[in-house]
């Protein structure tokens, strides 16, 4: 069996009662994998403190560093709380007008402060900075749609950026539910999921992991 890594992107949803809730009914271990949460910054501290079973992510970083950046929350900030973070998301391109080169200084700080990157693409054309550590492909039209990509098809798409940009790591994100994930765990490229929608529910997202280490 290979190891997989499922990463929970609760985007902008769940107050810090809700988390707490959420954390109460989740009681999961994957034997050879690794499961990412990555949460709203507000709800960070309570999840580093609380966490068992997965790792923790921010969805964000500020291109900056340390300094007077009003509102930004820098990398080094981040390094106290989690080990990841999410960096590309098709949401955020297209919501904060992100682009290329500011997602390239995001992954830079993030680097620098020892934080692994988990750098989002919507097709093979985007550019993925090099020491990126997991690459997540995930198909605009697929993302909150219920309107999964058919496996195969995401598996040749994520053999091609694995292959091109030398990161080992490979996802597939969009639509993805515990009926569908092991039909995308099984191909031979996709080494794992990356989780909006169903990650809010912890026993749909048990069902999935389950689902995911039985493929
Ligand atoms: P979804 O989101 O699972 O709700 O489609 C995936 C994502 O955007 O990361």
């Amino acid at each position: 069996m290979k190891s997989i890594v499922i990463v929970a992107n609760w985007k902008s949803n769940k107050t810090v009662a809700e988390a707490d809730s959420w954390l109460g009914s989740f009681k999961s271990q994957v034997p050879d994998g690794t499961i990412i949460l990555a949460a709203p910054f507000t709800l960070l501290h309570l999840l580093h403190e609380r966490k068992s079973g997965f790792e923790l992510g921010a969805q964000d970083v500020s291109p900056l560093g340390v300094g007077a950046y009003t509102g930004a929350i820098n990398a080094q900030q981040l390094k106290e709380l989690v080990d990841w973070v999410i960096v590309g998301h098709s949401e955020r391109r297209k919501n904060f007008g992100e682009t290329d080169d500011i997602l390239k200084q995001k992954v830079f700080q993030a680097k620098n402060a020892g934080l692994r990157v988990i750098f989002c693409v919507s097709d093979e054309t985007e550019t993925v900075p090099e020491d990126a550590d997991i690459v997540a492909y995930e198909p605009i039209g697929a993302i909150g749609s219920g309107q999964s990509e058919d496996p195969r098809a995401s598996n040749e798409i994520i053999a091609r950026l694995k292959e091109k940009t030398k990161v080992p790591i490979g996802l597939y994100g969009g639509s993805v539910t515990p009926d569908n994930v092991a039909s995308f765990i099984q191909q031979p490229a996709i080494d794992g999921v990356l989780v909006g929608g169903v990650s809010l529910d912890p026993t749909k997202f048990l069902q999935l992991i389950h689902n995911a280490s039985n493929a």
